[in-house]
């Protein structure tokens, strides 16, 4: 048996097995597929859950040096979807079957927008009867802003770290109140203190990244004990401050085959969290989100976005699908789906198990105190 096959194996990983499989190449990297893929079916199975993205504003009073819809980016128009338009968003994951949708926007912390989304979120629970499952990625709160979403019927919360390194951190964000590393800790343990299925992720092949950064943010995510993860390569942006470091980044496929090795993993590592296949990885690859899957990733999140919206929210550049319909997007995730081995959960919330496990834990261990 080779080495590498011993470090698979374990139950428990150290920061240099993680940066083995990070490294992985050749025979260890098909290896290292042949195992997430095993873990996959055995702890979450062959299913792929769809929550229907809604990029609903691209406002953000932010100014991360790596995202194109950054405030400082005048070269940006900006939208914000209307109420009827969203509520038919939302209509549309419904009659397609969707189970789940997911609500993202640029970061705004005004009274009118915290109100805003909560009454959207309340009449999506009326329109769909509380059957939609519903994801949202709306930036860094205050507990009582979390705790008055999930309330309205929000369950699962996205806020990416980005990168668990704070010194990295502090290098792709203005050093500011605004954009501090400590207060985006606390912003996750406060989701998960409303309620929330917590979600978090980083971004892959950043300027000054290294693989021991990667390992640690694996670590990061197992000592978090997160719920779900989304993340991906990073993708320079023309008009922001970060693409003056293009000189130092890998070239576009090393970042997404980094990404690749990053997902099979965090599936090793975590073996029951559910994964996204971030957008990111169809940016560089038309099938990047179908080799995701393949090899661990179990959540797609078609744009359901009206298109006359899609080619305004643009993280970075080469963003897929923001010029089709959603319909365009809709009919081929059957095809796309089954290709791979993998079954589509229509109408299924495909919440993390890893949460209902914790849920679990947690009661019995109440019940047997009492
Ligand atoms: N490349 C890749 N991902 C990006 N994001 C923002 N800008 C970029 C970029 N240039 C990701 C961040 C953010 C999520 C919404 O999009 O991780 O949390
Ligand atoms: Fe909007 Fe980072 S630029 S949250």
């Amino acid at each position: 048996m080779s080495k590498f096959v011993d470090i698979l194996n374990k139950d428990n990983f150290s920061k240099q097995d993680l940066i083995s499989m990070l490294d992985a190449e050749g025979t260890d990297k098909k290896l290292l597929y042949k195992k997430s893929r095993e873990i996959t079916d055995k702890f979450v199975g062959n299913k792929v859950y769809l929550r229907g993205l809604i990029e609903y504003s691209n406002v953000c009073i932010k100014d991360c040096l790596y995202c194109g819809i950054r405030k400082s980016n005048t070269n940006q128009q900006r939208y914000t979807i209307s109420d009827k338009e969203v509520i038919s968003c939302a209509q549309y994951a419904l009659d397609n079957n969707y189970g789940s949708i997911v609500i993202q926007a640029g970061e705004r912390t005004d009274a009118i927008f915290i109100a805003k989304i909560t009454s959207l979120l309340n009449e999506i629970g009326k329109i769909s009867n509380g059957k939609l499952g519903i994801t949202i990625s709306l930036g860094e709160q205050t507990l009582d802003v979390y705790k008055e979403w999930f309330n309205a019927g929000a369950h699962r919360y996205l806020l990416r770290i980005e990168t668990s390194n704070r010194e990295l951190f502090q290098k792709i964000h203005p050093i500011n109140q605004l954009h501090s590393f400590d207060t985006r800790i606390e912003a996750l343990h406060n989701i998960r203190k409303a309620g929330f299925q917590l979600g978090t992720g980083v971004m892959i092949g950043l300027p000054h990244q290294t693989i021991e950064n990667l390992a640690d943010d694996l670590l990061f995510l197992k000592a978090m004990d997160v719920d779900m993860v989304g993340m991906g390569p990073y993708i320079e942006h023309q008009n922001t401050p970060l693409f003056e470091a293009i000189n130092l980044l890998s070239t576009k496929k090393e970042r997404l085959e980094l990404a690749f090795n990053m997902i099979a993993t965090l599936r090793i590592l975590m073996k029951d969290i559910n994964i996204a296949a971030a957008t990111a990885l169809q940016a560089i690859d038309g099938f990047g989100r179908e080799r995701a899957i393949k090899i661990g990733a179990n959540i797609l999140m078609p744009n359901i976005t009206p298109g006359n919206f899609r080619n305004k929210y643009k993280l970075y550049e080469d963003k897929p699908c923001t010029d089709e319909n959603p319909i365009d997007c809709n009919t081929c995730i059957d095809l796309r789906m089954s290709m791979i081995g993998s079954k589509v959960g229509y109408n299924e919330w495909g919440d993390s198990i890893h949460f209902k496990q914790n849920k679990k834990n947690i009661i019995e261990k109440t019940v047997l105190k009492i």
